[in-house]
């Protein structure tokens, strides 16, 4: 039975990250900036400092004992990632740089589907990796884009899901959770309007895999984007999954060598999936950070670090509300993002006194520029938490916003 308390270790999960001994100006660090990368726990940078010191060597390719030692390593790594996002096979898991990148191949491979006229719906809250490739697309072929608005409170709004969503739209792509509000959009639901016209659902999970249970099969998206980065692994490895017909279909986003299986002078055969999308010598090391990060995740439970996610961000926002003239943005519930803003101070000045507590959270447009004019702010603050995070971490913010708007005169 699953109570609604957390069990996970807080102080002993802390043991494992040796950056949060850290210091700042003296002070200890207090990490919330966890929606823009997260901090790495030794396992992972023990596993890539391992696999230098004792593996190293290029994947599919050599014979020899460090060569085999590798390319399994590797592709354990896509087995893993299967089972955490509970797709079929290995084989639906294609490796990247980040979900930029991911996004960006699917952009690129999905144009031979498209036709002039055709549409393609995101919503007013993506991050600009799913919003610059879809429009710059749209631009080059002569396609339609079209935005999911969003309501006053910060959700997609239902209305809009489905007048935009028609027998013209062939792709839509939304993000899960969104890096700046906190809402968690129902992908779920927007994947059925989108098969029921025949569109293809794409789910970018940057701010939601790190955070939850993903069952790609439950939730019936055609692709679903993600960065190993933000949830505990490395950066430059990065997740797109994609149902097998589909990926079977596409053309490869790069040519060059170990996406062949054979090159004639005339003409090339492609490798078998997941390889067929992963040309030229991939970041290795990284694959098997990722693959360790999926560990340590797996040991606590993705249920146990949402409901982790879930305490911090409540409390978060309860102690947030307790401040005078400071307005939050998003909805009540809400993934583990808070921004905000403190009335007539600059979210970039919150940022700078707060660096100097040692606090370090993020100020700006979180590449969201168009969403920021729809909420007509030009920057918000924001802090984001993750399994390692206190309560005790987030006293401390409050205390130090209260010490912000003193040094402003309040
Ligand atoms: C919702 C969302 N999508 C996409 C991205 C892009 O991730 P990356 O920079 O790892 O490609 C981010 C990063 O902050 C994000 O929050």
């Amino acid at each position: 039975m699953s109570s609604n308390k957390t069990t996970l270790n807080t102080e002993q999960i802390r043991k494992d990250f040796p950056i949060l001994n850290r210091k700042i100006h003296g002070k200890q660090l207090v990490y919330l900036d966890n929606a823009a990368t997260s901090q790495k726990p030794r396992q992972v940078i023990e596993a890539i400092d391992d696999y230098y010191k004792n593996h190293n060597a290029n994947i599919h390719r050599s014979i020899h004992t460090l060569g085999e030692e590798a390319t399994e390593k590797y592709e354990e790594a896509h087995e893993k990632t299967a089972e955490f996002i509970n797709a079929d096979s290995y084989q639906n898991i294609i490796f990247t740089k980040n979900t930029t990148e991911s996004l960006n191949l699917l952009a690129y491979s999905l144009t031979s589907k498209l036709k002039k006229g055709d549409e393609i719906v995101i919503s007013q809250m993506e991050h600009h990796s799913n919003f610059v490739p879809w429009q710059q697309l749209a631009k080059q072929r002569d396609l339609k884009l079209k935005f999911i608005k969003i309501n006053e409170e910060g959700l997609l709004d239902a209305d809009s899901i489905n007048e935009n969503i028609t027998k013209k739209t062939k792709i839509v792509s939304v993000t899960h959770v969104s890096n700046v509000l906190g809402t968690i959009n129902p992908v779920k639901d927007i994947a059925k309007i989108t098969h029921e016209n025949n569109a293809l659902m794409i789910a970018d999970g940057a701010q939601s895999a790190p955070h939850m249970p993903i069952d790609v099969k439950n939730i019936d998206v055609d692709f679903y984007a993600f960065s190993g980065h933000k949830m505990l692994g490395p950066t430059g490895i990065g997740v797109l999954y994609g149902k097998r017909e589909l990926l079977e279909e596409m053309n490869p986003f790069l040519y060059g060598g170990e996406m062949i299986r054979e090159v004639k002078f005339d003409d090339t055969k492609f490798n078998d999936l997941p390889w067929k999308f992963e040309a030229g010598t991939m970041n290795i090391a990284e694959g098997i950070g990722l693959s360790a990060a999926i560990d340590y995740l797996n040991n606590i439970g993705m249920e146990q670090i949402q409901k982790r996610d879930n305490e911090l961000i409540d409390y978060a926002v309860k102690r947030l509300k307790e401040i005078k003239d400071l307005t939050i943005y998003g909805p009540e519930e809400r993934g583990a993002v808070v921004s905000f803003n403190l009335k007539s101070i600059h979210a970039h000045d919150v940022s700078q006194i707060l660096d100097s507590e040692g606090i370090a959270i993020r100020a700006g447009h979180h590449c969201c520029m168009p969403l920021m004019s729809v909420l007509k702010v030009p920057a918000t603050a924001r802090a984001s938490f993750y399994l390692y995070n206190t309560e005790k971490e987030i006293d401390k913010l409050i205390s130090a916003l209260h010490k912000v708007k003193k040094m402003f005169g309040d």
